[in-house]
């Protein structure tokens, strides 16, 4: 059993506990102190199995989660009756069974904007990292074989002045265009619906394929849903110019990783940074193996403010829907 008994008041009346999936900045925690919660924290450096989880959730009647955690129609049953709210540290939340909570009159929240610029920020590390072939000169100056400076090595490709398409304009996305203005690069961006704030940086809305063919760099920023699972399959990789590079910071699964395997091994597409991988926290060995790809472990939102922030804004909707007010950040059914 991972959290003791729900603690009693003075007065016998049970104090309303809330139950942390894996350990979050103490920020995040205090909020939830100073709201007169009882916390519990899963206690182990790791995140816990599914019947783990499915014991745990219906003893509580607040959650907070982690994007590695799956909240599926199990872990919503066992989390009905008591549970009134889940809050996700993530702006994506496609781990969460959304329709299923919505049944079960459980709040789903996430945070969304407090990560938006670290996010960004991670996508043009990727970029940058991607075509100046940083990683792989990183690992040639670590394994002690670099052979001083020469006229062609480490031949990359510049940023400024190309092309940028934008698949997927909403908050992250805008935030990586704003950044291309300083590299003066022409701007194209994919969306169901067109973006003013996209526009007013000179961005053009275009169809996905003439995006992918007219693209020197193509970054993923939409959320992982039925219809963005494989956009960027083998055909849209087929479609982008040889020499381009892809930075997929979004989900894994909206890229076909075997196809992008595929396009990078063969010489199909030039390079790719990658944030998230298809089944997290593997990485084909196939992928590791390849120069012109740079590898992160998903860490977009990964710094000390940015993850504070997240963490406090899960609090704040725990808390939030346990006084009965309505959750800041809700995530409502499409
Ligand atoms: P957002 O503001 O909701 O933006 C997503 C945009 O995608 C929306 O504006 C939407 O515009 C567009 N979109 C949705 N479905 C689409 C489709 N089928 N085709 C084309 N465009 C589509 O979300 P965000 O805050 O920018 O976050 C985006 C995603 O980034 C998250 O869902 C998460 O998966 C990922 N993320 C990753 C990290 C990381 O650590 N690597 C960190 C934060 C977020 P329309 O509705 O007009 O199409
Ligand atoms: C991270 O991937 C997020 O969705 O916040």
């Amino acid at each position: 059993m991972l959290s003791a008994p729900i603690s009693q008041e003075k007065s016998g009346v049970a104090r309303q506990s809330v139950f942390i999936t894996r350990a979050i900045p103490e920020e995040g925690v205090a909020v939830l102190n100073e709201a007169g919660l009882t916390v519990h924290v899963n206690p182990h450096h790791r995140p816990l199995q599914p019947e783990e989880l499915i014991k745990e959730v219906g003893r509580h009647d607040g959650v907070i989660c982690q994007m590695v955690d799956r909240i599926d129609q199990k872990v919503l049953q066992a989390a009905a009756g008591r549970c009134r709210v889940i809050a996700t540290c993530a702006v994506g939340y496609d781990n969460i069974d959304v329709a299923a909570a919505a049944k079960l009159g459980i709040v789903i929240t996430h945070t969304p904007d407090v990560l938006t610029e670290t996010t960004a920020d991670l996508a043009w590390t990727l970029m940058l990292s991607a075509a100046r072939r940083a990683g792989e000169g990183e690992r040639v100056v670590r394994a002690g074989q670099w052979r001083g400076w020469g006229m062609m090595d480490f031949l990359g490709t510049d940023v400024f002045g190309k092309t940028l398409g934008i698949v997927g304009a909403g908050r992250i996305g805008t935030a990586v265009a704003r950044r291309a203005s300083g590299f003066r690069m022409k701007l194209l961006y994919h969306a169901r619906t067109s973006k003013p704030e996209m526009e007013a940086l000179g961005a053009r809305r275009v169809a996905l394929n003439e995006l992918l063919e007219s693209s020197d760099f193509v970054s993923l920023h939409v959320p992982l849903t039925e219809e963005t699972r494989h956009l960027i399959d083998e055909k849209a990789l087929g479609r982008m110019k040889r020499d381009a590079i892809l930075i997929n910071s979004a989900r894994g699964a909206v890229v076909d990783q075997d196809a992008l395997i595929a396009a990078l091994a063969g010489g199909r597409l030039a390079a790719a940074g990658l944030d998230v991988y298809a089944h997290e926290p593997a990485v084909p060995p196939e992928l590791v193996r390849l120069e012109n790809v740079v590898l992160l472990p998903h860490i977009g939102s990964a710094t000390v403010a940015t993850r504070t922030e997240m963490a406090r804004r899960a609090a704040r909707n725990v808390v939030a829907v346990l006084r009965g007010e309505a959750a800041p950040n809700p995530v409502r059914l499409p």
